[in-house]
C-alpha cells in the first residue's frame, strides 16, 4: 500500500492539516505548548484507552501530531473543535478526543490511531 510524504513544516501553530491517506482523511495537527503541556499532564487513570503522550509522538517532535482521522466508534471524521478537552469531537455520537487523540468521553472503545511514520528530515514525514 502507498506511502506518502509530507512537509510538516506547513502546518502553522495551533492548526491542523487533512491530507488523503490510503483513502482515509490523516490528520496533521502542530500542537501549542498548551496542548502539548495537556497532552501530557492528563491522568491516564481514568482513560478508557490509556496511553502516555510520548507514546503517540516522536520524541523531539512532540509539537507534531499524526492521526488517522477516522472515530474509533463507528468511523465518522471527527472535528477539531467543540472537544471538552481541546482535541477533536465526533458529531455523530459525541466521541471526545484530547489533544493527544485519544478518547476521553463518548462511546468509541480506542483512541485515534497514530500511523506508522517517521521523520525523513527536519520537517519532512513519510507515512505507511
Ligand atoms: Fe464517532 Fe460514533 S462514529 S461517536
Amino acid at each position: 500500500l502507498a506511502s506518502i510524504e509530507y512537509d510538516v513544516g506547513k502546518v502553522a501553530e495551533g492548526q491542523q492539516v487533512v491530507v488523503k491517506w490510503r483513502g482515509k482523511p490523516l490528520f496533521v495537527r502542530h500542537r501549542t505548548a498548551a496542548e502539548i503541556q495537556e497532552a501530557q499532564g492528563a491522568d491516564l487513570g481514568g482513560m478508557k484507552d490509556p496511553q502516555p503522550d510520548s507514546d503517540r509522538v516522536k520524541a523531539g517532535k512532540e509539537q507534531y501530531l499524526v492521526l488517522v482521522g477516522v472515530c474509533t466508534h463507528l468511523g465518522c471524521v471527527p472535528n477539531m473543535g467543540g472537544s471538552e478537552f481541546g482535541g477533536w469531537f465526533c458529531p455523530c455520537h459525541g466521541s471526545d478526543y484530547d489533544t493527544s487523540g485519544r478518547i476521553r468521553k463518548g462511546p468509541a472503545p480506542k483512541n485515534l490511531e497514530v500511523p506508522e511514520y517517521a521523520f525523513l528530515s527536519d520537517t519532512k514525514i513519510k507515512v505507511g
